[in-house]
């Protein structure tokens, strides 16, 4: 019998709907195909979104979306794509397969899109290949409301109104494919372009974001605080110049020559998979820590802006698009990193997904007219409860499992939170591929009247194909039972369970 203990009287942060985020990069057939077919597309859509992808990204309460990229985002230049369709450039997007970019989706459509969503906008900046005016103008173009060059041309292209920009990126995997920086110049680039990322819109400002670190490069995380506060002097306005700092981190089975299949793993590589995706933990807290020394309130969030599994592409698929199957295995893998991050909620404060549609760890892939939800968009739906939560404090006597030393992780893995609705809710997952577990819960303090609850299970390597599209997906759980301060009931193997409890 494993317990989980559940304070229900303390609440230890709360819990940004954002941490449950999206990313969308023109790459593969994320954008076109996956979201965007256009206007005369035979494929139902809505100004060239396609309604059933809309649909379900709805369904599943997607919180933020970030656009254009990703490595894209620093070949990206925003005025190749607005105005008419016919007379945009097309470009090479040398990142991802050399393929024609016709620019077809720009500005007003991504917007559109977000629009259709109900989500929040999280733009990424070019600064690999961008100028500061360029950033600027079009950080006007998006959010000023007078009259003004950009504004005009906004009016001009169809837009009246300004949109709000949530979010926006100076400059992506700088130390990469983002110019190949090292920090100090990057910092200093960083601090010169934010300074015109204008706030045209004061009741709705831009949270700006510095790209922060890969991995465990801690270097990069000190350098970038210790070069953006040194001389925020008397301008307290300015703390840090940043809103958030990014954080990238992939979780990869074997190393980045030979990844490993999505879908053909044994059990060792079910335990391994896992337990590099716990690595996640670890560099949160460590960079949380430096981020701790320099801004202990926590006003500047840790932003996880790429996560996710990346796999071999499926046989037969063009490389650089980097289309994979999702698995029970992905699923878990969500449900970790999402209970890593309510654990931090403190810190993290936005997460995104990699990425959107048809790219790594999809929510969603579609071939024609036809779209599968994946098991990792059902984690997702899961999770949604605990949007705009507090987090409350659990523990749980789990125990070590797996096949190898160097490759063990707990076979239970909680998170909890109290929402805005009142209830209690607990995601769960059980990491054995093998073994169900009897699970009692202590709700201390708790009078419970209600228990629901739903699961997600299966086979390790169980995914949903076009032709079964409904192999995987979360179902109603009525084995259940509860009395006083106490639930019980068996999870069984490779799941997650959500529990919602009325107190
Ligand atoms: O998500 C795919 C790529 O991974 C992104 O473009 C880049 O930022 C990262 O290296």
């Amino acid at each position: 019998m494993y317990n989980l203990f559940i304070n229900t009287g303390k609440e230890l942060g709360h819990i940004n709907p954002e941490i449950q985020g999206h990313f969308s990069e023109h790459l593969g057939r994320c954008i076109y195909e996956g979201v965007y077919v256009g206007e005369n597309s035979d494929i139902p859509n809505t100004n060239g979104m396609r309604n059933d992808v809309v649909e379900a990204l709805k369904e599943m309460k997607i919180p933020v979306l970030r656009w254009p990229g990703g490595c894209f985002a620093d070949e990206y230049h925003w005025k190749d794509g607005i105005g008419p369709k016919e007379s945009r450039k097309k470009m090479v997007n040398t990142n991802w397969g050399g393929v024609t970019e016709d620019n077809s989706f720009g500005t007003h459509e991504f917007m559109e899109l977000a629009e259709q969503l109900g989500c929040k906008t999280y733009v990424n900046g070019n600064v690999g290949s961008g100028t500061v005016r360029e950033m600027s103008e079009w950080v006007e173009y998006m959010t000023f409301d007078g009259v003004s060059p950009m504004a005009d041309l906004r009016r001009a292209n169809g837009r009246e109104k300004p949109w709000t920009v949530d979010y926006f990126a100076v400059g992506n995997e700088t130390w990469g494919c983002g110019g190949n920086m090292v920090p100090e110049y990057y910092a200093n680039l960083y601090k010169h372009y934010q300074s015109f990322v204008k706030q045209y819109n004061p009741d709705k400002k831009i949270k700006k974001l510095a790209v922060g670190p890969t991995d465990k490069d801690y270097n990069w995380t000190e350098t970038m605080l210790h070069e953006c506060f040194r001389q925020q002097g008397s301008f307290p306005q300015n703390f840090g110049y940043m809103d958030g700092l990014t954080l990238h981190y992939y979780t990869i089975p074997y190393d980045w020559d030979h990844k490993g299949s999505a879908t053909k793993f044994s059990d060792k590589e079910w335990y391994m998979t896992l337990a590099k995706t716990f690595a996640m933990e670890e560099f949160i807290e460590k960079h949380s820590a430096i981020m701790d020394r320099y801004d202990p309130d926590c006003r500047i969030g840790l932003m996880v802006d790429e996560w996710g599994t990346w796999y071999d592409v499926e046989e037969g698929t063009n490389p650089g698009f980097l289309y994979q199957q999702n698995t029970i295995r992905d699923a878990l893998i969500a449900c970790i990193n999402l209970n890593i991050f309510n654990k931090h909620c403190k810190r993290v404060k936005m997460a995104n997904i990699a990425q959107l549609v048809n790219v790594l760890q999809a929510v969603i892939l579609t071939e024609g007219d036809k779209m599968v939800k994946t098991p990792t968009y059902y984690a997702f739906k899961m999770f949604s409860c605990h949007q705009d939560g507090e987090l409350l404090e659990s523990s749980l006597n789990s125990t070590k499992i797996g096949l190898e030393d160097e490759y063990m992780v707990p076979n239970l893995h909680e998170s909890v939170s109290k929402g805005k609705d009142g209830k209690i809710h607990i995601t769960l997952g059980n990491l054995s591929c093998t073994d169900a577990y009897d699970v009692a819960s202590t709700l201390m303090g708790a009078d419970i009247k209600s228990v629901k609850a739903t699961v997600l299970a299966g086979k390790m390597d169980d995914h949903n194909t076009f032709d079964q599209p409904d192999v995987v997906f979360e179902k109603a759980f009525d084995d259940i039972s509860f009395e006083g301060d106490k639930i019980s009931f068996k999870i069984p193997a490779s799941s997650i369970m959500h529990v919602e409890v009325g107190i």
